[in-house]
């Protein structure tokens, strides 16, 4: 669909060992890359047009959440020279774009996907120790703790919303 993009795949080592070989066969191994690393202790791929976390979130409570969204805005920060518009490091625009792609809890759930955001909300409970299910105001605080501001949320035809969010202070 979209011919020119190119990405990266941020995986813990041993999911990337195991995905490789597959990945290698697929159609976009000639554009993307897979780098294995902690997204709470490495440095992540720099300076990307745009960072996505997919159900990356709800697997965290908010501490844990934090320190993974501020690794991606340090990342943010470290965009290549001349990506800049010339302002020069000190007035540098950070231009890029966080997407997080999760489910988010609704208040009143009648819809069968809320319920099964609420079902999600449940495992997330039982399985992580701090992992939860958000509300829009849930990723708000703790996208605002981090640096960022969300620029909209897109409902999709799924349960899952996209959230865009960008650095809040703009100039690093
Ligand atoms: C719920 S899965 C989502 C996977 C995928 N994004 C998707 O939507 O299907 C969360 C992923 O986070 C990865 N993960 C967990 N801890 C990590 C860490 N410290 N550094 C990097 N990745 C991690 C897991 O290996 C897992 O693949």
């Amino acid at each position: 669909m979209h011919p020119k993009l190119n990405g990266v795949l941020f995986e813990r080592a041993h999911i990337i060992d195991e995905v490789r070989p597959s990945w290698l066969e697929g159609p976009f191994a000639n554009r993307t890359s897979l780098v294995s690393g902690n997204f709470f202790m490495d440095t992540l791929p720099r300076g990307a047009d745009a960072y996505l976390l997919k159900q990356v979130m709800h697997d965290w409570g908010d501490k844990e959440a934090r320190a993974i969204l501020e690794n991606v805005r340090r990342a943010m920060q470290d965009r290549p020279e001349g990506s800049d518009g010339g302002r020069g490091a000190r007035d540098r625009r950070i231009n890029s774009t966080l997407l997080i792609v999760d489910r988010m809890m609704q208040k009143h759930a009648t819809a069968v996907e809320s319920q099964g955001t609420a079902f999600a909300d449940l495992i997330m409970m039982s399985m992580f120790a701090s992992g939860y299910e958000r509300f829009a105001a849930d990723f708000d605080r703790v996208l605002s703790q981090a640096g960022f501001e969300i620029v909209r949320v897109l409902p999709t035809r799924s349960a899952f919303f996209i959230i865009e969010a960008r650095p809040a202070n703009f100039h690093s």
